[in-house]
């Protein structure tokens, strides 16, 4: 089966797939100068698909997932710099939920965004698990509350701040899941050389997406903490074996909206 598939009718030889192929695999076939991937080659596409992408003439198709394939125009999906920039500055966690549920169909819609993420030699490593059920991200709170009675006058770092997350937990005020309705791990491979830099990624591109559908969220960073480190959490969850999972999102529908940006630090920048 070819990598590639070029319709030679379109295909003008301007080698832009040659140069942009982040394997070098594309060379031009030595008579008809149409690009092309040898066969010892093949094995070394990452299908990143920049040689379809990047066609000035859409006269080449990466074979893979064919169904999957989606033209746009240059105009198409362009966000003015000034509205992206404000769209990212008033993104804020949101720690004030509605309890009405996000629908499975629209969670899928936005982790679907989440599948053009980068990441390393497109590996594409994310799975994710959704905790749907709100009853489910109670427990998992309380287990985080369970987790941090543990290290009640421990040295852990966390140790001086627990008493007053489980003091509220104890008096009806979530402050690890905000009593959000959902959330969300984005899990990789747990081998030596990996840490969960791509599951972060898609976590963010699904902060950043989240809010143009209408929905919430507040990484949860107390459960992570728990994650790692008590074994009835992570007995709880039963991520698969061999699989390292980041900092989760909370998510849902916020009770609020924000009516101004907060202020920030000045940007801190060595220029070299
Ligand atoms: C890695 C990480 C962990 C976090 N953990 C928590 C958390 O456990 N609970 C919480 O309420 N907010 C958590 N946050 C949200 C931060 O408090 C929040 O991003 C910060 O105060 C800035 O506010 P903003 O997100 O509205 O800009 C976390 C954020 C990050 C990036």
């Amino acid at each position: 089966m070819p990598v590639i598939i070029i319709n030679e009718k379109l295909c003008i030889k301007c080698n832009t797939c040659v140069t942009v192929c982040v394997t070098k695999i594309i060379d031009n076939h030595s008579v008809s100068g149409y690009p092309e991937i040898s066969d010892e080659k093949s094995g070394f596409c990452i299908k990143c698909g920049h040689c379809e992408s990047f066609c000035p003439q859409k006269a080449l198709t990466l074979n893979f997932l064919l169904d999957d394939k989606m033209d746009i125009t240059a105009s198409e999906g362009r966000i003015e710099s000034q509205n992206l920039s404000l769209y990212i500055k008033k993104r804020r966690s949101v720690r004030h939920f509605s309890s009405e549920t996000v629908s499975k169909e629209l969670i899928t819609k936005v982790l679907d965004v989440t599948r053009y993420a980068a990441s390393g030699g497109n590996s594409q490593p994310v799975k994710w698990l959704v905790i749907f059920e709100p009853s489910i991200v109670q427990q998992v709170a309380c287990l985080t509350i369970d987790w941090m009675r543990t290290i009640l006058n421990t040295s852990h770092p966390l140790a001086p701040y627990v008493p007053v997350l489980i003091s509220a937990w104890d008096n009806g005020t979530d402050l690890i899941s905000h009593r959000a309705p959902h959330l969300l791990f984005a899990h990789v491979p747990a081998e030596p050389i990996n840490d969960p830099t791509e599951a972060i990624i898609a976590l963010t591109h699904f902060d950043i997406a989240a809010p143009s559908f209408g929905i919430g969220t507040c990484w949860a960073g107390f459960v992570i903490m728990a994650l790692e480190n008590y074994k009835p959490l992570q007995d709880f969850l039963c991520l698969p074996e061999g699989r390292k999972a980041a900092c989760p999102m909370l998510f849902g529908y916020s009770k609020y909206t924000i009516t101004s940006v907060p202020r920030r630090n000045p940007v801190d920048i060595t220029w070299r």
